[in-house]
């Protein structure tokens, strides 16, 4: 299976819930930036991770692609015996980078579900598998269905979003490090209590995004694309404002933090932009590598060849 990275064209973040998560909306768009993942009939859960990264993912039970098995198997009625008597091996070959902000981990869980389902003939729905999805992490959900969707709650609610087919043209700018997801969203809270008395307040959709998600014209997207989480990612990693600098200085329409950084992502206004921004960008000295990627493309499925 393969199943792709994500950016989110839009992340308004509220303030923390009781449950420690913070209330969000986002416009979530799936890029062709993909994890390859093979998942077989096994005596026990195992898995295997290779490529960009593998030495950071657990290759155990704290993996979040057994931690999808697992939770699937927990759903699963008692004479689902294939998944109750059975492990399986799940083999990871990462492309996309760990604690990047493209929801790497969360695409791999999103693949595992969808390929337990299949082997185990659990027959789960898109419903189903969804409500297990986001059991396992906010970005879950949204790796199996793909495309460009506005996600709520902790970004697992999600709605398709009604846009043309038009393609756009990405450059991913990697960062030389990490970012922890928890530790933004704490640095966040932390930026906000030292600015403001009152708390920070419920995040809304960006309308003119969505209007220019609708046109297809990517200089109007490039103008609205947002990201709540870039102020506390930059205070953490300060190296990323001349990143974003550079990119825009080279041509790019617009540039945003991804998720929760530390890759910079920053829009074309069309493949040959793109290319051309690619190149100067790793010229420029400004990050560990670059790639180039469109979107919108499809969730967690099979791959074809
Ligand atoms: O759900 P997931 O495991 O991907 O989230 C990782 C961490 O990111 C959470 O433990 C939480 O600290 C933070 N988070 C948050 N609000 C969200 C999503 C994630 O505070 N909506």
């Amino acid at each position: 299976m393969r199943v792709p990275a994500k950016l989110n064209l839009q992340l308004a973040v509220g303030p923390p819930r009781a449950d420690g998560y913070h209330g969000l909306v986002t416009v979530f768009h799936a890029v062709s930036l993909f994890d390859e993942i093979t998942v077989e009939l096994a005596a026990r859960d195992a898995v295997r991770v290779t490529g960009e990264g593998a030495d950071r993912v657990p290759e155990d039970q704290d993996n979040l692609a057994l931690r999808a098995v697992a939770a699937l198997r927990a759903m699963l009625p008692r004479r689902a015996a294939a998944a109750r008597t059975g492990g399986v091996h799940v083999t990871i070959a990462k492309r996309i980078p760990v604690a990047a902000g493209l929801a790497g981990g969360s695409a791999d869980a999103a693949a595992a579900l969808v390929a337990c389902n299949e082997l185990w003939g659990a027959g789960l729905s898109q419903q189903r598998l969804t409500e297990v999805a986001a059991a396992v992490g906010s970005d879950v959900a949204f790796a199996l269905v793909g495309g460009t969707a506005v996600g709520r709650g902790r970004g697992e609610q999600l709605t398709p979003a009604l846009v043309p087919a038009t393609q756009y043209h990405w450059v991913l700018a990697f960062a030389d490090g990490q970012l922890s997801t928890p530790a933004v969203y704490a640095a966040l809270d932390r930026l906000r209590a030292q600015k403001q008395k009152s708390a920070a307040a419920e995040p809304g959709l960006d309308a003119a995004l969505m209007s220019a998600l609708r046109s297809g014209d990517a200089r109007r997207v490039a103008v609205r694309l947002s990201n709540d989480l870039q102020p506390a990612a930059l205070s953490l990693f300060p190296a990323l404002r001349k990143t974003l600098a550079a990119g825009l200085e080279l041509g790019a329409l617009g540039a945003l933090v991804a998720g929760s950084g530390p890759t910079c992502a920053f829009l074309a206004a069309n493949a040959e932009r793109a290319l051309e921004l690619a190149v100067s960008l790793s010229g420029a000295g400004v990050c560990r590598s670059v790639a180039r990627v469109a979107g919108p493309v499809p969730g967690a499925g099979l791959l074809t060849d």
